[in-house]
């Protein structure tokens, strides 16, 4: 096992009515600015919830934050923090809520240079607002991590950062407000958490085996969760299960110990930023690209994820690895999930650019830091 430090500050607070706890999270005499998507929890009680618990406070709402949340917005939103002094960020949503609040926080401090910077340059982020999360979407994990990604419109990048200053401080994880999920985004939700523990799981072995055996009880909690939550949206025994593995698939716990390889979400946000497509969408597409042509280099991890989630038998490592995928590939087409480019009607025609966009940052993604410009476009025509 590697060298690790591990540090997560967040407070969770999980299960039924639970919004109400929020209050005595949140110091007295808070100028708040709540933070919310298009309008989904209006529909689903939340807002009302939200607003009761916060009966008292000096709020400020600050609704449309899209998914894939845009610079652009969460700019707006940085200068009503300044013009009305708020001190503490309520975010209440999916991950897109949370992730752009996660940059109001810090762009807030960042008063030299554009806040931009902190995603093209790496700037640090020292400080941030405070921020408390109400998830209404598990998939993301934002709700206990110090990740955000942000798009902007008029470059057409997603781009990712990462704080300690914007780990939030409490997360209410209720699982009742994700009854009303559409099954697209249930299953997007699925998708993603399940491929935050490829990212950290299919690598190579360094003789980690609690973290393996944690990455494999989410594995197989989501295999045997998700199929129940989409046949039943208001199995509220499953909705929790699910939540509670995706918190659990992107909390930094997994990864303790263990190389990391992100190649899949680097590529996947290339194309969420110029083809529009879902974050999920693209990572489905992408992990099955990847996997095969990294088998060589995966291939004793993929022989243990073959053996131990889908249970196949041999002693032929690079027989159970083709199975592997094409078992995987089976899992995410059972929740609906589309697994080829060409069914979003996406071609090549950005790969150069694709490619391209990874050699100017000058960086070499993937677990050994080895898959560059020739590498991507290769991974990307195998998910055609
Ligand atoms: O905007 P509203 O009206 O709230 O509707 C949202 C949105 O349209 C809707 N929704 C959320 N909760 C709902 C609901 N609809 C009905 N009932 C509910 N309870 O769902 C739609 C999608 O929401 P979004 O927040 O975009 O989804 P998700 O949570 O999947 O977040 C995706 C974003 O997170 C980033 C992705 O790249 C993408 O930008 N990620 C963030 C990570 C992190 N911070 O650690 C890691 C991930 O790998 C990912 O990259
Ligand atoms: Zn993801």
């Amino acid at each position: 096992m590697y060298n690790f430090i591990f540090q997560n500050p967040v407070k969770v607070i999980f299960g039924k009515g639970t919004i109400a706890q929020i209050t005595p999270n949140i110091p007295a005499q808070s100028k708040i600015l709540m933070t919310y998507g298009g309008g989904s929890i209006m529909k689903n009680g939340v807002y009302d919830q939200v607003k009761a618990a916060l009966k008292g406070y000096d709020v400020t709402e600050f609704g449309g934050i899209e998914p894939n949340p845009r610079y652009e917005t969460c700019m707006k939103a940085v200068e009503i923090c300044r013009e009305k002094k708020i001190d503490f960020l309520l975010a209440v949503g999916g991950g897109s809520v949370l992730d752009g609040t996660k940059f109001i926080a810090a762009a807030f401090y960042h008063t030299e240079g554009d806040p931009w910077e902190i995603l093209t340059q790496g700037k640090p982020v020292s400080k941030a607002l405070p921020i408390g999360a109400v998830m209404t979407l598990p998939a993301t994990g934002s709700e206990m991590n110090g990740n955000a990604v942000i798009s902007r419109n008029s470059t057409q990048e997603k781009l990712a950062f990462y704080s300690p200053a914007v780990y939030p401080q409490f997360c209410v994880l209720d699982p009742e407000t994700t009854f009303t999920l559409p099954d697209r985004q249930t299953r997007n939700g699925i998708v993603d958490s399940f491929i935050h523990v490829c990212e950290q799981y299919m690598t190579f072995p360094v003789n980690a085996p609690l973290q393996d055996r944690q990455s494999e009880g989410i594995f197989h909690t989501l295999i045997e969760e998700g199929p129940k939550v989409l046949k039943n949206p208001t199995d509220y025994e499953a909705r929790a299960n699910i939540m509670w593995a995706a918190t659990n698939a992107l909390n930094h716990y997994i990864a303790c110990g263990v190389p990391q390889d992100w190649a899949t979400h680097g590529i996947g946000h290339e194309l969420t930023a110029l083809h529009g497509m879902d974050h999920a969408q693209t990572l489905a597409c992408v992990v099955l690209g990847l996997f095969k042509h990294q088998k060589k280099s995966k291939l004793a991890k993929l022989a243990q994820y073959g053996r131990r989630i889908w249970g196949l038998s041999g002693d032929n490592d690079d027989a159970i690895a083709d199975q592997a995928i094409c078992k995987t590939e089976e899992f995410f087409r059972s929740l609906g999930m589309k697994t080829h480019l060409n069914e979003y009607g996406v071609g090549d025609e950005n790969f150069e650019e694709i490619g391209s966009r990874f050699e100017r940052r000058g960086i070499k993604i993937g677990e050994h830091a080895n898959l560059g410009k020739k590498e991507v476009i290769e991974i990307l025509r195998l998910c055609l």
